[in-house]
């Protein structure tokens, strides 16, 4: 039989409300702790859990038809890949911050200076369009520990609760980009699963419908 094959984030901020909203569709997935592939017992589904920078070459090279990927991941790293659907969940801003303590004036205060960042194609274009010349050091993760060991001057990362970068005594001077969940799908789906997306597709919208 065939199934849709859907790739969900295998630990961070998406993954339980991806599941969550699956479940609200009617979907119950077989869920063993630290099986990375787990089949849903009444929709012919398949659900990968990978990690969130790798969904988008999956969704590519066709190994899943379609994701709940956070919109900014796809910004940095999958252009090319369709959105079929907002999610509404997962809302967070890619942001520029600088240490509290500076002086803050205007985007070109960036000129020259180093930034850290997990987002080095949304920061270069940004910056680009802006202008701007600076000095990327990319990192993967702990971003904001950055300025305080002296690695950079400012950073570029996700803010949600705006709770860590408070932590670390930044402040977010430039918002990038708005981002959200959303349902992304490979170029390469079959036409049999395009059906089962349209299955889904049909549920999620009634699941959204009523979370109004
Ligand atoms: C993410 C992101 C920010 C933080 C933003 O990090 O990279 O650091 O969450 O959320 P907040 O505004 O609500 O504090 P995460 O905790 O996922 O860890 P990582 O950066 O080490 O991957
Ligand atoms: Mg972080």
């Amino acid at each position: 039989m065939t199934k849709l094959r859907i790739a969900i984030q295998k630990a961070g901020r998406l993954n339980e409300e991806s599941l969550e909203i699956l479940k609200n569709c009617g979907i119950s997935i077989d869920n063993g702790k630290d099986q990375l592939k787990a089949s849903a017992r009444n929709f012919p589904m398949e659900v990968f859990y990978l990690r969130n920078g790798d969904i988008p070459q999956y969704l590519r090279d066709g190994v899943v038809d379609i994701a709940i990927i956070g919109e900014n991941v796809l910004i940095e790293k999958g252009h090319d890949i369709e959105i079929a659907e907002k999610l509404g969940f997962s809302k967070c801003r890619v942001s520029l911050a600088v240490p509290k303590s500076v002086k803050y004036n205007s985007v070109n205060d960036f000129e020259g200076k180093r930034i850290a960042t997990s987002y080095p194609n949304t920061v270069n274009s940004y910056l680009k369009e802006k202008g701007i010349n600076a000095d990327l050091h990319i990192i993967n993760g702990s971003v904001e520990i950055a300025p305080n060991i002296g690695l950079a001057d400012a950073i570029c990362d996700i803010v949600s609760s705006g709770s860590t970068l408070f932590k670390n005594n930044l402040k977010e001077v430039e918002v990038m980009l708005k981002s959200e969940a959303v349902l992304a799908v490979s170029k390469e789906i079959k036409e049999e699963r395009r059906i089962l997306l349209g299955r889904l597709q049909f549920r999620i919208q009634s699941v959204l419908q009523a979370r109004q």
